[in-house]
Order: C-alpha cells, then structure tokens, then sequence
C-alpha cells in the first residue's frame, strides 16, 4: 500500500453519495447500464460547464436518472399511483415511461435529495416537460446523445447543435424519438409532443421562421 493511501482520507459527502450510489446501481441495475449512467454522468457535466450551469447538480440528476430503470411495470404503476402522478393512457400501456419520475422518488427517498432542480431534471429525462429548466434539459439531452448511443448523423448533428443551443437541441432530439415512433406505428406520449413543441417556440433557430401550424382538415 503506498504511503499516501494510508490512512485513508475521509470521504467528502459528495464522494460517499456517490459511492453509496454506485454500490445501490451494482445490486439493481445490470453493469452495461451502470456504464450508461456513468456517460450520461459525464456528459451532463460537460454540458453544464458549457452552457454555466451548476456542474455538481448536473452530475448527480445523470448519477440518479435511472434508478428505476428496471423496476416491473406494476412497480412503476403502484409507486406512480402512491405519488398520485398523472396517468395518461400511454402510461398505462408503456409503464416503463414512468422510470424517470420514479427514479426522482427513488432519488429523494433513498439517497435523501431534496433539491428540486435535480428531482425535476431526473424526472424529466426521458419525456421532457414544457417548461422545464437548463438543468434538465442538460440530463435529457445528456441521456439521449451520450458517446454510447452511437454515431448516426442525426445524432452528430445534435451532438453539435447541444453545445450551441440547449432548446434547439431539445426539439431535434424530440423530432428524432417521434419520428421513429411514427415509422414504427408505436404510441406517442403527449409530453414528449408538448415538449418538442415547447423547444421549438423557445429555439432562436425559429426566430426567423415562424412555427408552422398545420391547418385543420
Ligand atoms: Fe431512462
Ligand atoms: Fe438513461
């Protein structure tokens, strides 16, 4: 053992949350999705520091985002209804889109955080919200476009337009998970369309082409 490493140096709390978590993540959730959340850890933080948000908050909601990641879908749907969440149709057939709001339970109930910002920014990663703040769209943007999720251009393209501009960003990713939803006949839920069209109104990319509304038939 090397003279430095002894007597151990006390943890800061940071680091014991931390470490606390990654022992919570080896027992219930599987390595490869471990290495997930460590990228969209890392990423969360790059983009904060980009975009001058605060690096630890950024750190600890992609630490935290998907705590719930492989509860059973009654789980999902007994703890959704225990907080009294609001159910859409798409919930109920696709529990599994409940994770990110009960991973910001988990967050608060096992590991004790009680900053809004990251509960808000964990629950929001997977549909967004509109509305949401910079903080969470770092983590969802972070969970969509982290080194893991491949190189398609679209992806590049978003890869780029995240360090610019955060909202952009949003919309694109939006665009991207309903377009596939569409090709592939599988439901939407309502929040990911509100978001996208949130993100898009707040993106200056839109400033000089107004929102088209398609017209009513
Ligand atoms: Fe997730
Ligand atoms: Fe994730």
């Amino acid at each position: 053992m090397a003279y430095n490493s002894f007597p151990p140096k006390p943890l800061s709390s940071a680091e014991y949350q931390r470490e606390q978590v990654l022992n919570w993540l080896a027992e219930n959730v599987p390595q490869s999705r471990t290495q997930h959340i460590l990228r969209v850890e890392k990423m969360a933080m790059q983009l904060a520091q980009q975009h001058h948000l605060d690096v630890h908050k950024a750190a600890t909601a992609g630490l935290l985002h998907d705590l719930a990641k492989y509860f059973l879908p009654t789980r999902l749907l007994e703890m959704a209804e225990a907080a009294k969440l609001e159910l859409t149709a798409v919930d109920l057939a696709n529990p599994h889109l409940l994770h990110a709001d009960i991973s910001a339970i988990i967050a608060a109930e096992e590991f004790g955080v009680t900053d809004p910002e990251i509960l808000q920014a964990i629950a929001n990663h997977t549909l967004g919200k509109p509305g949401m703040d910079q903080l969470s769209c770092v983590v969802f943007l972070a969970d969509s476009v982290e080194p893991g999720r491949g190189n398609h251009p679209q992806l590049e393209a978003i890869r780029k337009i995240c360090v610019l501009n955060l909202y952009q960003a949003v919309w694109m990713t939006c665009d991207r998970t309903l377009s596939h939803l569409l090709a592939t006949g599988a439901l939407m839920h309502p929040r990911m369309v509100l978001t996208r069209n949130w993100a898009l109104q707040m993106s200056p990319a839109q400033s000089s082409q107004k929102p088209q509304v398609a017209a009513a038939h």
